[in-house]
């Protein structure tokens, strides 16, 4: 996918404001921006991108922004969109959700890109769990952003593997540290958007020197080399070449997603009822 630079740093406030902003914001902020386009491209929106301001923002005009804007950046996509527009009515979950009802009613800002990242491992013939992780791994933002690899991971924790919820917490962590032994490498992507000194904030560096020695490292790394590149608007996917592996490592619960009693079944009715105030 190609990032025009001087846009996403004209949505970031410009290159000074997003100079002042931590490093994971701005990853955040990037993952989000691709986000928008792919979506844009799934609905034929006009390009948000192709608008520009005359002049970048100050830094000062920038922190004024947060107090003039609806939300907060770490909301999920599915509780406020990003395009301005209302919010539609959703369809009805049936009685019992499953991971496919959630897939085809809820995630929809988030599925194209995940689909697209389970397809590349796929293709790249990663086993199983990896297509899985890589499948579910951003999901959760469709109701929170910050620090979305922990909520991800505390998601499906109950129904997949631990490899699978290690590698989904894990992904958020290790996209800024490269990996030769698999070719991945910083992005250039992000070196050309946030330059060169760009440092992760502490906790990150301090999760990736406990996961860079922990015996699953490998599968947390490998949901970033199937991610990284995955985005591409043209693509058509679909979940129908996952059902199988989903089948065998997802503890599908049969009173329902959100039904089951479990310590996130919370979050899988919040994910369904957005609409319930309390
Ligand atoms: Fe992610
Ligand atoms: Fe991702």
């Amino acid at each position: 996918m190609e990032i025009d630079k001087k846009t996403f740093l004209d949505s970031l406030g410009g290159p000074e404001a997003a100079n002042r902003m931590d490093s994971e914001a701005r990853a955040d902020a990037l993952e989000s921006h691709m986000m928008a386009q792919l979506n844009r491209a799934k609905t034929g929106d006009p390009a948000w991108d192709q608008i520009k301001p005359e002049k970048y923002p100050t830094v000062a005009e920038v922190e004024a922004q947060i107090e003039t804007r609806k939300y907060r950046e770490g909301v999920g996509f599915m509780y406020v969109p990003r395009t301005g527009e209302n919010v539609r009515k959703l369809p009805p979950m049936p009685a019992n959700p499953t991971l496919f009802d959630f897939f085809k009613l809820r995630f929809m800002d988030t599925s194209n890109h995940v689909l697209q990242s389970a397809n590349l491992a796929m293709k790249n013939g990663m086993k199983e769990e990896i297509i899985l992780a890589c499948l579910l791994h951003d999901v959760v933002q469709e109701i929170i952003r910050t620090d979305h690899g922990w909520w991800g991971a505390q998601l499906f924790e109950p129904y997949v593997p631990e490899n699978v919820s290690f590698a989904i917490r894990y992904h958020q962590a290790l996209r800024y540290y490269p990996d030769p032994s698999v070719g991945y490498e910083y992005p250039d992507l992000y070196r050309q958007l946030f330059g060169a000194d760009y440092v992760p904030p502490p906790y990150i560096e301090a999760t990736y020197q406990i996961v860079r020695k922990h015996p699953w490292y490998m599968d947390a790394r490998l949901v970033t080399v199937n991610d990284l590149y995955a985005f591409d608007p043209n693509a058509v996917v679909s979940i129908e070449p996952f059902i199988d592996i989903i089948g065998r490592h997802f503890k599908q619960p049969k009173e329902g997603l959100g039904n089951d009693g479990s310590p996130v079944a919370h979050m899988w009715r919040t994910i369904a009822r957005p609409d319930q105030p309390l």
